[in-house]
């Protein structure tokens, strides 16, 4: 740590910093535009120019470390000149149409504008126009106002690492443009976001609010699992627009386009009223009626012909209450993995081992049957960081990937995995040299049928490669549901000889319940009576014999549980349509009507404070152990590949949105 003087006030600060950051440590705003601190450091605005005592020159604070005792000052009458110098440049072509601007309100070059601009200008040229670009359909492009800040190119340069924007010409002439093609990347909403000024606005958000007009509340988002801090902005009871919200642990300040943009699948489509299924017609019914036949056909069914299947975007409190409700009426047959897969074993063969930060520092990553670019965008964000930052070398195994960083394909052969489980492979010893190896292992490793046997090697490569070893664990399942971890942990997987999702889609159950399951293959079902409660109308509910409606995860208060263990919880930010109530209010009620299901919840608050008695989450007590060894051998007719996963359409929210459909065809 070194002293420096800001102001001449005297702070302490490492002797990398810049000048920048040490004035905002001091407590002091230095004024940018270029610099964003998600970004690499470009310096092209000069807007943060402070002076240095000893120095001739002002000097751009955003570019500049530290030295010691170095004497800071960031309000002389020289920086406050250049400051108005450079609002004067960048004014000059500047369109100033802030009443009709998108970003009126939330500019920086506005208030920065106010704040450090002159009055006059010494400019009576006429401004230039710049055309507009394409950039696909969720950004349109106002490209008169940009200030070339390039925030925008680096984000999509370094962050996304598919470099469609660039800029071209100089001087008076210089436009950032694309090669009028969209860009292609899951995280590309995020340029909105760091763009200062109205040059890049949201196509599904523009025109419709200004920022005063809005509340706002903080929630987490459960459209993949890693549970990304979000602030979601809405007008009376309508969602209008997601942000990221800054968590250095979980998506830093960044957020996926899915996450961003599928919000107004929330209020479409949606199951608002309860129905019953008369053979021929759909007829809906009150809640109370649908209700008495839910409770009166599980009370009816023998318990072994019972099962109950829970979604992707399940809270915590409703699969634990549902478990207890399946267990009171005697039955073991539920499972929390609509897919089908057999993860569960201990916590740490079914969670990322390694923190989201962490994941920076790998210097070598096995990528196994799955793209994480789609799959979790904001862990894969993480992994393009080792690749950019750290020259991480990147392998994958049966991954059909288009990733945004340079791998190593090793084939699709469960060979290989013998071949490394022996040591006969040369990642085997690659692995071993590494410093902080990494293996990403997706769902397809999980759906496999010799998937035991799989997870037993990779844990036993994992421990003899070092991808587990002192202070560091690289081993991660990545999952991609938001309620998966939250299930496992819960236990909400069959019990002694109960039946998971296979079994009972297969089997002659009488009664199942799906609780906000829609990708299950129902055409099996039979003649079985399907209870489907849920929140949209989609591919349960066409098949259910009753269906009852519930809120989605803006309309709650829940926990869930995120990729690496971390727990969470949502917000209750809009009120529901009118009379549907949250999953878990839901089985409460039908608990009370069960014989067998005696329960002594009074209320949600209830059912929450078991579940944290009874699982007792603590991240720190996570504790490694090798899989169970299995006999038998990898089937080599099996090639590995990722699980089934469509990035736009793979829940009922995004099914829904209609602005993931003009997505679509965007990313691939
Ligand atoms: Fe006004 Fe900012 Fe829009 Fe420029 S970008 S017109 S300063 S609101
Ligand atoms: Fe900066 Fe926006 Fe211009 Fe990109 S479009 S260079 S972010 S002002
Ligand atoms: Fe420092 Fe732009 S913020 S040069």
């Amino acid at each position: 740590m070194i002293s420096v003087f800001v102001n001449d006030r005297k702070i302490k600060v490492a002797s990398n910093t810049t000048i920048l950051s040490a004035c905002e440590a001091a407590g002091i705003m230095v004024p940018r535009f270029c610099y964003h601190s998600g970004l690499p450091i470009s310096g092209n605005c000069r807007m943060c120019m402070v002076e240095v005592e000893g120095k001739s020159k002002l000097i751009a604070s955003c570019l500049t470390e530290v030295s010691d005792n170095m004497k800071i000052y960031t309000n002389t009458e020289k920086v406050k000149h250049v400051r108005s110098s450079i609002m004067e440049l960048l004014l000059i072509n500047h369109p100033l149409d802030c009443p009709i601007c998108d970003q009126g309100g939330e500019c920086d070059l506005q208030d920065q504008a106010v704040k450090y601009g002159s009055l006059n200008s010494n400019y009576k040229e006429t401004k230039r126009a710049v055309s507009n670009k394409y950039m696909g359909s969720m950004i349109t492009t106002h490209m008169t106002r940009c200030i070339h800040c390039s925030r925008c190119i680096r984000f999509i340069d370094d962050i996304a690492g598919t470099g469609e924007i660039i800029m071209i010409n100089r001087g008076e002439k210089t436009e950032v443009t694309t090669l009028d093609e969209p860009i292609k990347s899951e995280i590309s909403g995020n340029i909105i976001d760091i763009c200062p000024v109205g040059a890049l606005t949201a196509t599904v958000y523009r025109f419709s609010y200004r920022p005063w007009e809005l509340s706002y509340s903080n929630t987490i988002d459960v459209m993949d699992a890693v549970g990304s801090n979000i602030r979601v902005e809405y007008k009376e009871n309508e969602i209008v627009r997601i942000l990221p919200r800054p968590n250095g642990d979980i998506n830093d300040e960044w957020i996926g386009d899915k996450t961003r943009f599928a919000f107004d699948g929330l209020s479409t489509n949606r199951l608002t009223n309860s129905y019953i299924n008369n053979g021929t017609t759909l007829e809906v019914v009150d809640f109370e009626r649908a209700l008495n036949l839910i409770i009166n056909k599980i009370n009816t069914t023998p318990s072994k012909k019972i099962a109950a299947i829970s979604g992707d975007m399940v809270d915590c409190e409703s699969m634990f209450l549902l478990k207890k409700i399946m267990l009171g009426m005697g039955c073991k047959n539920f499972d929390c993995r609509q897919d089908s897969s057999l993860m569960g074993g201990s916590r740490c063969h079914y969670i990322a081992n390694t923190s989201l930060p962490e994941m920076e520092g790998a210097d070598l990553i096995l990528i196994i049957a799955c793209n994480p670019r789609f799959e979790a965008p904001m862990l894969n964000y993480r992994l393009r960081k080792a690749y950019v930052s750290n020259d991480a070398k990147i392998f994958t195994i049966g991954c059909v990937a288009n990733l945004n960083y340079k791998t190593t394909s090793i084939g699709n052969s469960p060979g290989i995995i013998d071949s490394i489980f022996a040591g006969k492979h040369e990642l085997f010893q690659m692995m071993k040299n590494a410093k902080k190896p990494l293996m990403i292992i997706g769902g397809g490793v999980f759906t496999r049928s010799d998937a035991k046997i799989f997870l037993f090697k990779l844990t036993k490569i994992a421990e003899c490669t070092g991808v587990v070893k002192d202070n560091w664990n690289g081993f991660n399942v990545l999952q991609t549901a938001a309620s998966r971890v939250g299930g496992l942990d819960i236990g909400f997987v069959p019990i002694d000889d109960g039946k998971n999702t296979d079994s009972i889609m297969n089997s002659e159950i009488e009664t199942l319940f799906l609780l906000g399951v829609d990708e299950v293959d129902v055409s099996s079902l039979g003649s079985t009576f399907v209870i489907y409660q849920g929140s949209h109308k989609d591919n349960g509910f066409h098949r259910a014999n009753v269906a009852i409606p519930s809120s989605v995860y803006t309309e709650k208060n829940a926990t869930y549980v995120n990729v690496t263990g971390f727990v969470q919880h949502s917000s209750k930010i809009i009120i529901p349509p009118n009379g549907v109530l949250d999953d878990c209010e839901i089985l409460l009620k039908i608990a009370n009507g069960l014989l067998g299901a005696k329960l002594a919840y009074a209320n949600v608050d209830d059912v929450r404070e078991a579940m944290y008695n009874e699982v007792a989450w603590d991240n720190n007590a996570n504790q490694w152990a090798l899989a169970p060894e299995v006999t038998g051998s990898l089937n080599y007719l099996e090639p590995i590949n990722n699980h089934n996963f469509n990035f736009c359409s793979q829940d009922p929210i995004s099914r829904s949105s209609k602005n993931m459909l003009l997505y679509r065809n965007l990313v691939s």
